[in-house]
């Protein structure tokens, strides 16, 4: 039923991953999972395929795992008539973490887009525990009868990167993805086609870097041209209570409705609740969550 993947399958999973991705609203699998997938061969990467030995080996199911810095990423696709087919999401799930017992073992994580029962059932299949809550938040554009009213400007790429890691870095203290960007991080982000400095909001304070709100606007075939991201937010310590961050998000929206988008979302954590009660009032309401599933697997006995 598992096996590792080859070049004939990209096709049949292309078909399965789009029929994921219709019946879910958005797409099934990261964009950059997508690319090791295509490009293939990359160290640290395999897929498996599950197939209906009843229909011609059809493909019904899909995982791959990916090695992170640090962590391996898996990920998993089930066909929208076999969600509840029993044992396919673990079988799926098992055949990727015995990939990664076999290359030394290692943490996992894997993010599920708006998780089901069978899903945290998997987990407790295989040995994952739940680990964060991601929410997406959406609203509406433009927001009626409310300006920002705080100064802002674009980020100058090339200028601002140091005094805008200081304050990410410290206003994302011990966050497992935000907290510790580098240069390089960054520098990586602005190479990418979506990046547009003039979405990149900051604002200065008392002659420093206070507040900024990086918005970004992606194509999803799913949602074409319609959608844009409040991408990262974030207050200085030095000045938050102070009626920044609303200010911000407010400036990013406003950004977001000037470039002709009908909506915007954002992701934020389902602990972070002085944010989430932010975005609440500023009309933005629950549209999914994401769940990450964590654990550590043990190296292979051959692997050790
Ligand atoms: C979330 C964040 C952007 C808010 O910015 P801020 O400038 O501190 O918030 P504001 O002063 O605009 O306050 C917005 C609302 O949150 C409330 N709030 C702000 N700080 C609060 C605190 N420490 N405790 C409780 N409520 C608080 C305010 O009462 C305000 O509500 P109001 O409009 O009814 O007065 C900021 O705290 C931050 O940068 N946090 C770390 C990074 C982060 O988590 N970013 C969001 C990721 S999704």
């Amino acid at each position: 039923m598992k096996r590792r993947m080859g070049e004939e399958d990209i096709a049949a999973l292309s078909a399965l991953i789009e029929a994921a991705s219709a019946e879910a609203g958005h797409r099934a699998l990261g964009e950059h999972k997508w690319l090791d997938l295509v490009q293939g061969g990359r160290e640290g990467f395999a897929g498996f395929v599950a197939t209906d030995t009843s229909h011609r080996h059809r493909l019904i199911g899909y995982s791959q795992v990916s090695r992170g810095p640090g962590s391996w990423a898996v990920e998993y696709v089930v066909h929208p008539s076999f969600k509840k087919e029993p044992g396919l999401r673990s079988d799926l799930v098992s055949a990727a973490l015995a990939e990664i017992a076999a290359q030394g073992g290692g943490h996992v994580h894997l993010w599920v887009p708006k998780p089901e029962e069978a899903d945290d059932l998997m987990a407790a299949a295989v040995g994952l525990r739940r680990g964060r809550d991601l929410f997406q938040m959406r609203r509406r554009l433009p927001v009626e009868g409310a300006r920002s009213t705080v100064a802002t400007r674009a980020f100058r790429p090339g200028e601002d990167e140091k005094a805008w890691l200081e304050v990410n870095n410290r206003a994302f203290k011990g966050h497992p993805e935000q907290g510790s960007w580098t240069l390089q991080d960054l520098k990586e982000r602005e190479a990418q086609p979506w990046f547009d400095p003039a979405g990149f909001l900051l604002a200065e304070q008392e002659g420093v870097l206070a507040a900024f709100c990086w918005t970004k606007v992606q194509d999803d075939e799913h949602e074409p041209g319609e959608i844009g991201e409040i991408y990262v937010i974030a207050v200085s310590p030095d000045f938050q209570g102070r009626g920044l961050g609303r200010e911000l998000v407010l400036a990013g929206l406003e950004h977001l409705a000037a470039a002709g988008l009908e909506k915007a979302m954002l992701y934020v954590d389902r602990d972070n609740t002085e944010a989430r009660r932010l975005y609440e009032k500023l009309g933005f309401v629950d549209d999914h969550v994401d769940r990450a599933y964590v654990g550590d697997v043990a190296p292979a006995p051959a692997a050790r």
